[in-house]
């Protein structure tokens, strides 16, 4: 699918995510899946005021291309400075958070505060449009509560504004993470633009992908929680979509190598306190539902040594081999 000037083999993205989807896991994910990652949502204002200390959100992983920097702000001015600032750094496409419900960013007048104002919407994407030749996208949100339900609206605001893609989380502001993404909100968004749109929520298996895009009409899907542990999922919507198979399931060897590329790579980013910190979460859910993966996360919970750690995950993957019949050594790769 083409965004602007960008050509994307795969449909598939990797979906921005607070505190997750930092240089390492978006490089693990797109090195195993092949899908394009944004970074998490990065302060317009942070990034115009102390750049210095908002630069490690623009760091890409080596060789990151393209490089897609999602943003966050409420003053035009800021926000198109700060993309300014992110192609500088090696951002090629820049994304607009508008429906992030975090209460402070709210009423700081961002996020999904933006729903609601559509003149200033329209001033902000103008500006921002006025400042970038490289694609621009927006992600939303389906609308506040059930009974306002604005993404249609804000979608046709956003294309004649000049945006590229509209990347839609059809759930309202006042759902917040909890129920079920209303699909069909992504199909009268694409029935209200011309331009692509990425469809998101709830998305846990190549399936599913597939019928996203059967019932809504999307161009693109993009994937969060479901990736969580199973960066393979990206290979097997991949294949789901050029008639493929749908279910790609790791070897216990390939696991563990994954595993451990991800662990070290944390170090080299993070150091290694950090690094083993920021990666015990990856984990537990890269082993969520094996054998011995409860003694697993008490044996590297606190631990701040790369080799402690290192040995503690090649013991478990050793077990599982010898123990368990193949067919019993993963986890249930829907459970993200
Ligand atoms: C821990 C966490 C952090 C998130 N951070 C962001 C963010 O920084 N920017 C954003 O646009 N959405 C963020 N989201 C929302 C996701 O991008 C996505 O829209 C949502 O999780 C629905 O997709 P899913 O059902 O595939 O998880 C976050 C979600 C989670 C669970």
């Amino acid at each position: 699918m083409n965004i602007g000037n960008l050509t994307f083999e795969n449909k598939a993205f990797l979906a921005p995510m607070a505190g997750i989807t930092h240089p390492v896991f978006r490089w693990m994910v797109r090195e195993v899946g092949g899908a394009v990652g944004f970074t998490e949502m990065v302060s317009a204002e942070g990034i115009v005021r102390d750049f210095e200390r908002a630069q490690k959100y623009l760091e890409p992983f080596p060789g990151e291309k393209p490089f897609a920097v999602q943003l966050f702000g409420a003053d035009p001015g800021a926000v198109a400075a700060a993309a300014v600032i992110s192609v500088e750094q090696g951002a090629d496409l820049i994304d607009i958070n508008m429906g992030c419900p975090v209460r402070k960013v709210v009423k700081a007048g961002a996020g999904a505060a933006l729903m609601r104002d559509p003149g200033k919407l329209a001033a902000l994407l103008r500006k921002v449009r006025a400042a970038l030749h490289c694609p621009l996208t927006v992600k939303i949100r389906s609308g506040w509560t059930a009974g306002e339900i604005l993404a249609p609206d804000m979608a046709r605001i956003a294309r004649d504004s000049g945006v590229d893609a509209i990347i839609v989380h059809p759930r309202t502001v006042a759902q917040g993470f909890s129920g079920k993404a209303d699909w069909p909100v992504i199909e009268r968004v694409k029935k209200a633009v011309e331009i692509p749109v990425i469809g998101n929520g709830d998305i846990r298996t190549a399936e599913d992908a597939l019928r996203m895009m059967d019932e809504t009409g999307c161009e693109g899907i993009m994937v969060g929680r479901g990736v969580l542990g199973n960066p393979w999922i990206f290979s097997a919507i991949r294949g789901a979509i050029g008639g493929g198979s749908a279910m790609i399931v790791p070897t216990p060897a390939e696991r563990e190598a994954v595993v451990c590329s991800h662990l070290d790579r944390n170090i080299r980013f993070f150091g290694e306190r950090d690094g083993i910190k920021d990666f015990y979460r990856h984990l537990s859910w890269y082993t969520k539902g094996m054998r011995g993966c409860a003694a697993l996360r008490k044996q590297v919970l606190g631990e701040e040594n790369h080799e402690e750690v290192r040995d503690a995950i090649h013991r478990f993957f050793a077990l599982t081999q010898r123990d368990r019949p193949p067919e019993d050594e993963h986890p249930d790769a829907s459970s993200g």
